[in-house]
């Protein structure tokens, strides 16, 4: 079972995963818990290109939809083996993350053609004002309309998917409680 959760900055993925790891253990489950860009070479160098001040150029933003394939794509092993010992693995960001935050859709389906794609995805629905406020972003209107286009994007993927959209505007505990009414009728052993 490969569980992903999704949503803009600050909606409560890093918080949530932490708590859902917590409950799955509790249940007697084994859990990998995984994040993207990961701390391979290939996600170190990732982050380390998001700070470039270049980082929204075109050409760059395609140099950096291919490493975060071939980043997902090392992680793909370690997923597969996770899943052959039952463990149940965890995501912080994965796939769509990609499809949301870069351009040419078709073109990141294709060179992500061999990600296996998750078995459940939650995106923590978040308003781009508590977005704002959580992360003490910058209140300006590009980053406002920004938010407001991935946000957009994101309940648009997920009408499409079938993801389960989960309001995140609650607090952690609410979050939290909705995120295990999702997983508990798929995952057995956890009520
Ligand atoms: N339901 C909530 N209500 C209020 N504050 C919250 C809630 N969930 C998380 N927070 C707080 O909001 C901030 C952002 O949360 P968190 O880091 O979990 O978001 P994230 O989705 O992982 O963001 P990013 O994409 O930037 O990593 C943190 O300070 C966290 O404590
Ligand atoms: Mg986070």
């Amino acid at each position: 079972m490969y569980i992903c959760l999704e949503g803009i900055d600050g909606s409560g993925k890093s918080t949530q995963i932490v708590l859902l790891e917590k409950w799955l253990n509790d249940c007697g489950h084994d859990v990998l818990r995984i994040f993207e860009p990961t701390d391979s070479s290939i996600g170190k160098l990732i982050r380390e290109m998001l700070r470039n001040p270049k980082a929204e150029e075109e050409d760059f933003q395609k140099t950096l939809a291919l490493l975060f394939a071939a980043d997902r794509m090392v992680l793909m092993d370690t997923i597969k083996v996770s899943e052959e010992s039952n463990n149940v693995v965890i995501s912080d960001r994965c796939f769509y993350s990609s499809i949301v935050y870069q351009n040419d859709a078709g073109w990141l389906y294709e060179i992500n053609k061999f990600i296996r794609k998750p078995d459940i995805v939650i995106l923590l629905d978040l308003d781009v004002d508590n977005a704002l406020e959580r992360c003490e972003g910058n209140d300006s209107f590009e980053n406002r309309a920004f938010l407001e286009k991935i946000r957009k994007k994101y309940l648009k993927l997920a009408e499409e998917n079938d993801f389960f959209v989960i309001n995140a505007n609650n607090g952690i505990n609410k979050v939290h409680d909705d995120i295990k009414r999702v997983i508990s009728p798929k995952i057995g052993r956890c009520i």
